[in-house]
């Protein structure tokens, strides 16, 4: 299992604090944003990660993160030239997947949820993960049917389809690179996740889980202060 992390884009809606950084180095309470998506894919034993990220502060990530043997892993990083959408980051990452399977994982996402044995346990398809949110439209958005099996699932739907958004967490064969290479840009232009997700929805092949704990993109003001706060209380828990 390889493991992908995103970490493009241009981070507009932090800005001014995205002027001179990337949205995931920023401060999560006592870490680098980045450092809880990495935990995520370590806890997992992931131990080949490629952080792929944004031309702007790509020297910076090599600076926090390096090759990697402080963690115990491999690094490899590529760029992202313009934010054209998630999906592409398995075209980007096409060469470094090889003959694999790949977890990827957003740069601003942050998960309480501890998904080493889903991981582990992967054989194939594609295996993504829901949380009931209060705002759904500003996420892609899965409907489920009475026996909780995923039905339909849109990037980001204009009429209501259900309270569950897809998190940003993404367990794929390595089938996912030909998805990839299938998909075709959205009206937003981008190559959009969510096109990934329902080519194995169409084969019957996906398999959505709920998160159980906290789920934050700490991708707006609000949801980085939360993200920040949950840390911080987690930490004096442990203390
Ligand atoms: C992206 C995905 C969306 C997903 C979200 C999770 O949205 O396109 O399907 O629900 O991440 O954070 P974006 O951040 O590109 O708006």
């Amino acid at each position: 299992m390889k493991g992908i992390i995103l970490a493009g884009g241009n981070g507009t809606r932090l800005l001014p604090l995205t002027k001179i950084t990337s949205k995931q180095l920023l401060p999560v309470y006592d870490k680098p944003m980045v450092f809880y998506p990495l935990e995520t894919l370590l806890n997992a034993g992931i131990k080949d990660i490629l952080f792929i990220v944004a031309p702007s502060h790509a020297g910076d990530f090599l600076k926090l993160l390096g090759s990697g043997k402080q963690f115990g892993a491999k690094f490899t990083y590529e760029i992202q030239d313009k934010p054209e959408g998630l999906a592409q980051a398995f075209i980007i990452g096409a060469e470094f997947i090889a003959d694999d399977n790949v977890t990827m994982i957003l740069g601003d996402n942050i998960f309480e949820d501890d998904f080493s044995k889903t991981i582990m346990n992967f054989k194939s398809g594609g295996h993504v993960f829901a949380k009931e949110v209060p705002d759904p439209e500003r996420f892609g958005v899965v409907k489920f049917d009475a026996d909780m099996n995923a039905v339909q699932i849109e990037e980001k739907p204009k009429t209501h389809l259900s309270n569950y958004a897809v998190t940003g967490l993404y367990i794929y064969d390595n089938r996912v690179v030909e998805a990839a290479r299938q998909a075709q840009p959205s009206e937003r232009g981008e190559l959009e996740i969510t096109e990934l997700h329902n080519w194995y929805l169409k084969k019957g092949e996906l398999k959505v889980d709920i998160v159980k704990g906290e789920w934050i993109d700490a991708g707006t003001f609000d949801t980085l202060l939360r993200a920040s706060n949950l840390m911080a209380e987690k930490a004096k828990k442990i203390q």
